[in-house]
């Protein structure tokens, strides 16, 4: 443990230094910077709109995730690509220091976070220019198969990690909220069940998971949801003789850190541009590339269609890109 980490007990005030190994801590007085300011509203507001409920109770995994869903505050801290992962070491919150796969804000938001339960506790710590908020949580383990991002069973202690990990870090930097990492600390006793995987991916004609399908991901209202998924699949079936997506999928096969998933459509988002630019580059699939380049370009102008319809979609939700804000000066 570092002397470094100063540990706040939730809840406004007062301040208590849990971890406090240095004496030079102005926060005892409650003397927040803005980003831990950040941080704390967060917090608050996360644990209260995801409390304890039955983990099978699908109405309520439904009310927290449009809940997270509509939080612009969240919405407008949260940095895109977010990154979401497994601790690797105690103590440790750089999120390079542990493995990640990338995801677009509002996905994270509603898919991924709302699967989770807050007690309402939390605690704070700085490392650095880290803040790192912890949220003691349980895991909504009891629903049924589609309503979680993929099988995450296809790999068991990957589920039993889920279920055991007592915390969720949220990590801030540079005043943004930049990702997440289930605690390293895991606890043997806590209820866990164990699901076998039947080796599929997508079931139910690629209806399920559900929900990672772009109309559980955006408003009824959004004109755009059948546009941007025609887009993904024509994608996703023309990178399939590149073997895109056996390298891009959760069973991570070439070991990238982070990971873009590009095989369910909600994931698929978050790289959006990056499949563009890698296509443009000629940079993918790695060492080789596509070498015919009439087949290259055909791929390209799916990868730009895509993009495009997937901006509006997401536009069309006012989620903010800081990548294409910053290309367009804005
Ligand atoms: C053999 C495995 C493999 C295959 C096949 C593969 N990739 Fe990748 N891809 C990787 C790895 C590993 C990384 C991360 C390391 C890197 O950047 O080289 C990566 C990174 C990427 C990124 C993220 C780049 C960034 O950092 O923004 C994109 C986008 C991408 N690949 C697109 C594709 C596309 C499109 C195809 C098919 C035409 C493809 N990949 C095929 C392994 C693969």
């Amino acid at each position: 443990m570092s002397a470094a980490f100063v540990r706040y007990v939730g809840a406004m005030r007062p301040l208590v230094p849990l971890l406090l190994a240095s004496a030079a801590v102005a926060s005892c007085d409650g003397d927040y910077t803005a980003q831990q300011t950040t941080a704390v509203s967060i917090a608050q507001a996360i644990v209260a709109a995801c409390p304890l409920a039955a983990p099978d109770d699908a109405a309520a995994r439904q009310q927290c995730a449009d809940r997270l869903t509509a939080m612009t505050a969240l919405r407008d801290v949260m940095g895109e690509p977010f990154r979401w992962g497994q601790q690797a070491q105690l103590w440790r919150y750089d999120l390079a220091d542990s493995k990640t796969t990338n995801f677009n804000p509002r996905v994270f938001r509603r898919m991924y976070l709302s699967l989770f339960m807050f007690t309402g506790a939390y605690t704070m710590d700085q490392s650095g220019d880290l803040t790192v908020v912890h949220l003691p949580y349980q895991f909504r383990n009891g629903l049924d198969p589609g309503a979680y991002p993929y099988p995450f069973w296809h790999n068991p202690s990957k589920w039993r990690d889920y279920q055991l990990a007592t915390e969720m870090h949220l990590v801030f930097r540079d005043g943004r909220m930049v990702g997440a990492l289930r605690s390293a600390v895991r606890l043997n006793w806590r209820p866990a069940t164990v699901r076998t995987w039947d080796g599929q991916w997508n079931w139910a004609d690629g209806g399920e998971p559900r929900v990672s399908l772009y109309r559980n991901l955006f408003s009824p209202t959004n004109p755009y949801i059948d546009r941007v998924d025609e887009a993904y699949r024509a994608l996703e079936g023309a990178m399939r003789p590149y073997n895109c997506l056996a390298c891009h999928r959760p069973d991570n096969a070439a070991q990238s850190n982070p990971l873009e998933l590009f095989s369910y459509p909600n994931q698929a988002l978050v790289a959006r541009h990056a499949i563009r630019q890698q296509l443009e580059q000629n940079r993918m699939p790695p060492n080789t590339g596509i070498t015919d380049d009439a087949e290259r370009q055909q791929l390209l102008g799916l990868a730009r269609a895509f993009e495009a319809a997937a901006d509006q979609a997401l536009d069309a939700e006012s989620e903010p890109d800081p990548a294409r804000d910053l290309d367009a000066g804005r």
